[in-house]
């Protein structure tokens, strides 16, 4: 019944069958069925008026119920995915896929627990793509495998100060989990102005390259602001470089970290170029905090798995990387002006480089009581 109603097939007002003929209709006993009821009005489901029947409470009306109670099919309509964390899937990707995991099938697994920094042959590729791609001078020694950015956002949480962390408002909500599941607060920094004030933190956790959820790239003035706060407050910048590659307009901004080696831990992911569901990353951490971090790693053995890594060093080795982020550069830049203008009728795109706005709804930050502001909403980014 919950379904029913969640698919629009039920509506409020709908009338419930008498639960003795449910029951035979569903070959139960009525008492199973009342019991059901019983449930379903307790949890607001349904309304019953005594002697007069039963009925889908008013409060779950669906939006296309008009159309389930004329018994007509919802009107078909073009289903636009705009779920940020889906990318588009390139169609060499099964062979591919199947070639690198035949070479997986073929290696030989480490007897032991594998090296904690991740495969050699792996952090080669990554710092040599690192270099090339994002302006980011880096040998295989200074390069950690890790399960993704979430991953690699948990280890360093792991060896900064047990102090807050300055987060982006509005950010990526993961992160925030993260923050709070390793028992810290989040302070809220607004995403589009400049971060004058690390006092107190442990860390700032940034998306340069393409503020999540706004998309703006931060500028240059506001990069070196960062840099010099957290200089000088002596907290850690983490930058979060999720898909940095994927830029239409300009050539992507090298990566804040290349700016400054010794104070960002550089995050990266195959998650946008390859797929979410490899559970794949990278990172670069400052020396000073490397030893603390490799520790870590060490303790939990908390890497990837070796046949993932195995096969991301064939996709990397063979160029497939490379190869489909250039094709998905070409597909999201042909998407990017359709959405604007399927949009438009409705929103405003945000400029890609003005400061000091951030958009009703948006904000992690409570909106002051009597504000016109509406509450941001679960998903909104
Ligand atoms: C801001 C941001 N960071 C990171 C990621 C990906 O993280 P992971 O590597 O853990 O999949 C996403 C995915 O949507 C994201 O939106």
């Amino acid at each position: 019944m919950r379904t029913l109603v969640l698919s629009g097939a039920l509506a409020g007002g709908d009338r419930m069958p008498a639960s003795r003929r449910l029951a035979a209709d569903l070959g139960v006993s009525r008492s199973v069925v009342e019991q059901a009821f019983d449930q379903l009005l307790a949890e607001g489901w349904l309304e019953a008026r005594q002697g007069a029947g039963t009925w889908v409470s008013g409060g779950v009306v669906h939006r296309s119920r008009t159309a389930a109670r004329r018994g007509a099919p919802a009107p078909e309509r073009p289903l636009v995915m705009l779920d940020a964390g889906t990318p588009w899937i390139d169609p060499r990707h099964e062979a591919v896929w199947r070639r690198a995991w035949r070479e997986v099938s073929t290696a030989t697994p480490p007897r032991g627990y594998d090296d904690p920094r991740g495969l050699p042959a792996l952090r080669t590729l990554v710092a040599e793509r690192l270099g090339r791609t994002r302006g980011l001078a880096v040998d295989a020694d200074q390069v950690r495998i890790t399960g993704g950015i979430g991953a690699g956002l948990r280890h360093l949480l792991a060896v900064v100060p047990r102090a807050p962390v300055a987060l982006e408002d509005p950010g990526y909500r993961a992160a925030v989990a993260t923050v709070h599941e390793s028992g810290r607060t989040v302070r809220d920094v607004p995403a589009l102005e400049p971060v004058r004030d690390l006092a107190g933190c442990a860390a700032a956790y940034v998306t340069p390259a393409h503020q999540h959820p706004l998309g703006r790239v931060m500028p240059a003035a506001d990069r070196l602001t960062l840099l010099a706060t957290a200089r000088r407050d002596g907290a850690l910048v983490i930058e979060d470089d999720y898909d940095s590659e994927f830029r239409y307009d300009v050539a992507p901004v090298p990566a804040l970290a290349s700016l400054d080696r010794d104070r960002v831990a550089y995050l990266g992911t195959a998650s946008k170029s390859i797929l979410p569901s490899l559970r794949m990353g990278w990172c670069v951490v400052p020396d000073g905090w490397l030893d603390d971090f490799d520790a870590h790693r060490r303790l939990t053995h908390d890497a990837p798995p070796w046949p993932v890594q195995r096969a991301m060093v064939t996709l990397l080795r063979d160029g497939y990387v490379d190869a489909v982020v250039r094709s998905a550069r070409r597909v999201y830049a042909e998407r990017a002006p359709r959405v604007v203008a399927a949009l438009s009728p409705h929103a405003e795109p945000l400029p890609a480089r003005s400061p000091g706005c951030t958009p009703p709804g948006c904000s992690r930050t409570p909106a002051p009581s009597g504000s016109a502001r509406p509450p941001r909403t679960p998903g909104s980014g």
